[in-house]
C-alpha cells in the first residue's frame, strides 16, 4: 500500500525535528521502502504498524532508527579528488608553514558519513607530509548516524567502496585483506577518533580548526539551517582555516564573511577579514 500523504508529512515532520532535513516531496518511493525494510526487520505486522509505533514516540529508538535510514550517506574515498590536490599542493604546505612554531593542526570532516573522507586525509598526510605526524595533528569526523559512525570507526569497507576513488597503489598500503572486504590499517584509523554529533543542533566543544570538510551536507538543509551552520562553521574555524564544500554547495548568498578563492579546479572558502589583511 503506498505511503498516504499525511503519514509521508509525518516523516518528513520528524527527520526535520530531529536532524533539521527537509525531504524532498519527490522521495516518498524510497521513504515507503525504507520504512517497509525497517518494519519486517522490527517484525512489525506492515508499514501501517510501524508508524502508530512512531506516532506514540516520536523520539525513541524506532524513529532514530527511521531518521537514520532516510539520510543519504553516499561517500568515497578521494571523492572529486580536486579539494585532495589542493590539499597537497598548497594547503597543507601553507599551513606546515605557518604553524611551523605551534607544531599544531586540526583538521574536522564534519558529516564525514562512514569515513572516506577524513581517511583520505590521513593517507595524504602520511604519504606526502609524514612530518606531521609528530605534530599535534587532530583529526576528527563526526555525523549524526551512528550507524556511519560505527562503520567509519571499524574501518572496513567493501570492495565496491574500494573500488569507487582509491587509487591501487593507496589500497596496497594502506588496508589490510578480510576476506571479501578492505580494512583501513588501525595507524590510520588512530589518527582519527569519530564521535556523534547533529549539526542542527547545539555543537559540542570541539577545537578551533585549520580546515574543515563540510561537502555535500549543506545540500539537505533550508536555506536558514545553512545560515545557521554556516555561521556556527565561521565561529569554528581558525581566521586563516580553510573551508571545503561540497561541488554543488557555496556560500554566496549565504555567508558573506566567507570568500571563494580558487586552487587550480578547487574551491576553497576563507574568512574575508583574513583574506584582506593578507593582501
Ligand atoms: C552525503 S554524506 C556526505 C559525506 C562526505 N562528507 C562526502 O562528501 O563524501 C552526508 C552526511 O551528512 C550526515 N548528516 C546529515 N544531517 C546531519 C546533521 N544534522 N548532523 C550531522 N550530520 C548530518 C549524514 O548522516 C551523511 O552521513
Amino acid at each position: 500500500m503506498p505511503l498516504a500523504a499525511h503519514e509521508f508529512d509525518f516523516v518528513r515532520e520528524v527527520v526535520r525535528e530531529h536532524v533539521g532535513i527537509q525531504l524532498d516531496s519527490w522521495k516518498t518511493n524510497l521513504v515507503e521502502t525504507r520504512l517497509a525494510a525497517i518494519a519486517r526487520d522490527e517484525r512489525l505486522a506492515s508499514v501501517d504498524d510501524l508508524m502508530r509505533n512512531l506516532r506514540t514516540r516520536a523520539r525513541g529508538p524506532l524513529a532514530t532508527r527511521v531518521v537514520e535510514a532516510l539520510l543519504t550517506t553516499e561517500t568515497s574515498f578521494f571523492r572529486d579528488m580536486h579539494p585532495f590536490e589542493a590539499m597537497r599542493q598548497f594547503i597543507l604546505p601553507e599551513l606546515v608553514m605557518q604553524r611551523q612554531a605551534q607544531r599544531r593542526l586540526t583538521i574536522w570532516s564534519a558529516g564525514c558519513a562512514s569515513g572516506q573522507e577524513i581517511y583520505s586525509v590521513a593517507m595524504l598526510i602520511r604519504e606526502h607530509f609524514p612530518s606531521l605526524l609528530d605534530w599535534s595533528l587532530q583529526m576528527v569526523g563526526t555525523d549524526i548516524s551512528s550507524v556511519m559512525l560505527a562503520k567509519a570507526m571499524k574501518g572496513r569497507y567493501t570492495e565496491l567502496e574500494i573500488n569507487r576513488g582509491l587509487p591501487a597503489a593507496a589500497l596496497i598500503k594502506n588496508f589490510e585483506q578480510h576476506g571479501l572486504e578492505w580494512q583501513i590499517k588501525l595507524e590510520l584509523r588512530a589518527m582519527v577518533e569519530f564521535s556523534q554529533m547533529n549539526l542542527a543542533g547545539s555543537w559540542r566543544a570541539l577545537p578551533k580548526m585549520d580546515i574543515i570538510f563540510l561537502r555535500n551536507v549543506l545540500v539537505y538543509f533550508d536555506v536558514e539551517k545553512k545560515r545557521e551552520i554556516l555561521a556556527k562553521v565561521r565561529r569554528q574555524l581558525n581566521p586563516d582555516g580553510f573551508l571545503f564544500l561540497g561541488g554543488a554547495e557555496s556560500t554566496i548568498n549565504l555567508d558573506d564573511d566567507f570568500q571563494p578563492t580558487y586552487f587550480g579546479p578547487a574551491v576553497v572558502y576563507r574568512l574575508r577579514a583574513r583574506v584582506g589583511e593578507a593582501a
